[in-house]
């Protein structure tokens, strides 16, 4: 990692709907640093650089396609890290991943396909931990409210010297939804990975396998629970969520008998009981029609298009929060909240993955790990504290009770 490479980060989709808002963010916010657009389309990535005013007009420009392997190694050769919003990732991201692998640069994504990151792990962890490179994906609304916020819980029980047994999240959320991010679902359904998905311990390193128990199984159901006084019904995102935040439990030793699972909230009362029933009951129904091919083709025929999401008084209407509660083996409880204003999708998914790559770029020692820590990471074992730090100081909240 030198400091002679023409950029620190560079902005790879950035002619995306999330990408042009991850130049909008660093023209905000990385004063001083040496950043890039790049992308397939040289045109494209030139109008997004002037719609982003006069304050990206000092970034560089990077053209590569997704399949130009030479284009891709110069881009990894010519900076420090790399933030990639180019998806869905399983058709435009491995042979970019492969690249900074090859090249010891730094990575960041936000991708939420599972299979994907599992086919990376196996590809590349090896050489990035002998590299001292970190490649994360995961740095987006799927993971980092879980991730971090299961990490967090898991501090005060470390400091009692109390193993944490068990981490529940219920999550909140008012958002849209990006053509992008159902075009890269679809694939993963296109490609016939529901069984690997289906898998809790997906991400693991293969040694740090747990037998999978009652408890790891993704919520099918709604439940009242009663360290939340609510009831909780199964959230769309747990079954990529919860494989992050058990990598990060194997990385980080979070100790043999840590559970963590997540839910949707519906709040107190007969009426969200009800529905939490309906939507537990829809969610399962419409998973089920879109196993098939036909379902798959009317979906995208009705949805946003790829380059297409909400509109931007929608996103600034958005918010999410996630409550998190952690159960000692001893019966002891910490509590723990993780929230923003603005679409979880896109305005706090730009936030979290941007000041990811900020933080790669800063002081490499102060990350989890030291300077030579690396591997195919998740947020809270490649980033830590220091992403939490950055994004209490973006004014995201993330707070912990003993
Ligand atoms: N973690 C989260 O919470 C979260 C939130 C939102 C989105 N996402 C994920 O992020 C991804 C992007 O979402 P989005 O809504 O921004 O999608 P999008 O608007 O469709 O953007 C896709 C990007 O990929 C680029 N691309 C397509 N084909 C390419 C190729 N052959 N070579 C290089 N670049 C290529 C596009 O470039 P062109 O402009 O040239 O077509 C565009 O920049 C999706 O996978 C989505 O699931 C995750």
């Amino acid at each position: 990692m030198t400091s002679s490479r023409t950029y620190d980060v560079v902005l790879y989709g950035a002619t995306g709907f999330v990408g042009r808002q991850t130049v909008a963010y660093f023209a905000a916010h990385a004063q001083g640093l040496r950043w890039a657009l790049a992308g397939r389309n040289r045109a494209k990535l030139e109008a997004v650089r002037a719609d982003a005013g006069p304050k990206a007009a000092g970034a560089g420009i990077v053209v590569a396609d997704a399949a130009d392997e030479p284009a891709l190694a110069a881009l990894a050769q010519g900076t420090r890290v790399v933030l990639s919003t180019a998806g869905p990732f399983a058709l435009y991201g491995s042979a970019l991943v492969a690249a900074c692998v090859a090249s010891r640069t730094h990575y960041v994504d936000i991708t939420g396909e599972t299979p994907w990151v599992r086919d990376l792990i196996d590809r590349h962890h090896t050489q990035a931990a002998r590299d001292g490179t970190r490649i994360i994906p995961c740095c987006g609304f799927d993971s980092v409210p879980s991730d971090l916020g299961a990490w967090l819980v898991r501090q005060p029980f470390q400091e009692m010297g109390v193993p944490c047994v068990r981490v529940k999240a219920c999550f909140s959320l008012r958002g849209g939804f990006n053509g992008g991010t159902l075009a890269s679902a679809l694939n993963m359904l296109d490609a016939g990975q529901t069984r690997l998905m289906a898998d809790p311990y997906l991400l693991n390193p293969p040694a740090a396998r747990p037998a999978a128990g009652p408890e790891d199984a993704d919520p099918m159901v709604p439940h009242h629970d009663v360290d939340f006084q609510a009831w909780l019904g199964p959230f769309f995102m747990g079954p990529v969520n919860t494989r992050v935040v058990r990598r990060s439990a194997a990385l980080l030793n979070y100790g043999p008998d840590f559970h963590y699972q997540e839910f949707l909230r519906f709040g107190a009362g007969a009426l969200a009981a009800v529905t939490a029933a309906g939507v537990s009951a829809g969610m399962s129904a419409s998973q089920a029609a879109l196993q098939l091919a036909p379902v798959r083709a009317l979906a995208r025929r009705l949805a946003p298009a790829p380059g297409e999401g909400p509109s931007e008084g929608s996103m600034n209407r958005g918010s999410f929060r996630c409550e998190l509660v952690g159960l000692g083996a001893g019966g002891e409880i910490v509590r723990a909240r993780v929230a923003d204003r603005g679409d979880p999708g896109n305005r706090a998914t730009t936030k979290m993955v941007c000041e990811a790559a900020l933080a790669l770029a800063g002081k490499a020692d102060s990350l989890p790990g030291g300077a030579r820590w690396g591997g195919v990471l998740t947020p809270a074992s490649g980033l830590g504290e220091v992403l939490v730090e950055r994004l209490r100081t973006a004014g995201m909240t993330l707070t912990v009770q003993g």
